[in-house]
């Protein structure tokens, strides 16, 4: 079993599409081990996005992601990490193949919805970001 770390995105729960998010994870068979609703600071959001602090985009994105609540998850299931990138879609929405959330739901390439981990290190380092042991059942 694998573990990987998502995100419901500011643009999601603003539209109150999280229940729609979380039927798509359900029906795509990853088990919720870890889930919370959180408003993040800027400076949390900086620390979590911080591979991209010299990308161009890295300032509207950080004001973005701390404009309103988020649904931070661990998801698990066999390829988690590898079936969760493959079930949110491409990173912009209007490439993203139908049938994932980012096309049914994604707004622009900024609010796309949902973020999921794109490696086992990636993972390593979100999960405990935002969750302790305890948290993860
Ligand atoms: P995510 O998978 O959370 O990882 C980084 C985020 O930065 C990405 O989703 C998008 O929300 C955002 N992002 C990536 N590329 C761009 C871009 N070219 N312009 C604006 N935002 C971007």
């Amino acid at each position: 079993m694998e573990r990987t770390f998502a995100i419901i995105k500011p643009d999601a729960v603003e539209r109150n599409v999280t229940g729609k998010v979380l039927a798509m994870i359900e029906a795509g068979g990853f088990k919720i081990v870890g889930m919370k609703k959180i408003l993040l600071s800027r400076a949390q959001v900086e620390g979590f996005y911080y591979v991209h602090k010299e990308r161009p985009f890295f300032g509207d994105l950080c004001t973005f992601m701390s404009r309103g609540p988020v649904i931070a998850l661990v998801l698990e299931k066999e390829n988690a990490i590898a079936d969760w990138r493959g079930l949110m879609g491409a990173t912009n929405p209007a490439n993203a193949e139908a049938g994932t959330i980012r096309k049914e739901l994604g707004v622009s390439i900024e609010e796309n919805t949902v973020h999921g981990s794109d490696s086992p290190e990636s993972a390593s380092y979100e999960i405990p970001y935002f969750f302790n042991q305890l948290e993860l059942v």
